[in-house]
């Protein structure tokens, strides 16, 4: 099974670190504020972030009072970051990919990720080894590309706009077809997995989970209004998907 570790491509990693270090960007814009929204209390949880990146949200979870958070990833780059920029006492950053979860040997109270099941490739499977790492009654958030996102395989426009640019509307193509896509994001050849609505939920389902809520991603018409050209295409489509689900019934 392949596992892609594009965030140690230098280019792709610059850009990343780029957008990512932005004032007005996705993540803290779009992101951030609703996943924060969806978490249980922290005092006093363990927490596992998977795919932590530059451990902005291990930090958050520091501060919002856990007892201790760990961020693992798959990317050096990534983690050299969040140990020089995003340090705790009670965060410890881990080099390892989410396909081997199983070797972690501590249980969570909560388990979170953000935006990084796009690049798995058994989703099905991963769910299970999540369950398995939580305790009783432990919670599970997390967000992904929504897949009317993760459709686009590149070969058209995710808009379709006027003669000046404007985006009318987004286009959806290959929705039912699940797997691979490999598009040019930054650097060409950039791997993700596209699965639909239902597929992700069934995972859930099948893992054991009890699916407590489900949301879409939008953002307000004042920042669509103050930045058109970074928000612009967010009223057509929501970029990501976010749930919070609960280990037993
Ligand atoms: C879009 S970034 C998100 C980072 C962070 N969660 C955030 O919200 O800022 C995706 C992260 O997933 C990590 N990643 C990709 N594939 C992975 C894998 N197989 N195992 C662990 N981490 C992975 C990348 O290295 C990257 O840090």
């Amino acid at each position: 099974m392949s596992k892609q570790n594009i965030y140690d491509n230098e280019v792709f990693f610059e850009s990343f670190k780029d957008n990512r270090s932005k004032d007005v960007n996705f993540n803290d814009c779009i992101e951030t504020p609703i996943i924060l929204s969806m978490l249980p209390d922290l005092h006093g949880k363990k927490i596992l972030d998977i795919g932590c990146g530059m451990g902005q949200h291990a930090k958050q979870y520091s501060d919002m009072g856990a007892e201790s958070v760990l961020g693992i990833d798959i990317s050096e780059n990534m983690l050299k970051y969040a140990k020089e920029n995003n340090s705790a006492d009670n965060i410890s950053y881990k080099r390892m990919a989410m396909e081997d979860i199983e070797t972690i040997d501590q249980k969570f109270d909560l388990i979170t990720s953000s935006l990084v099941f796009d690049y798995i490739e058994d989703f099905e499977g991963l769910m299970v080894k999540i369950h398995t790492l939580l305790k009783e009654e432990g919670k599970f958030v997390f967000s992904m590309s929504h897949p009317i996102a993760t459709s686009w395989d590149g070969v058209y426009d995710r808009y379709t706009r006027t003669e000046t640019g404007e985006r009318l509307y987004a286009n959806l193509r290959n929705y039912n077809k699940e797997g691979l896509r490999k598009v040019k994001w930054a650097v060409d050849g950039y791997e993700c997995y596209h699965r639909t609505v239902a597929t992700i939920i069934n995972a859930l389902i099948k893992a054991g989970f009890t699916l407590e809520e489900c949301r879409e991603s939008n953002i307000s018409d004042d920042m669509r209004e103050k930045y058109p050209d970074v928000f612009g295409g967010t009223i057509h489509r929501p970029d990501f998907i976010f749930f919070r689900c609960r280990k037993g019934k």
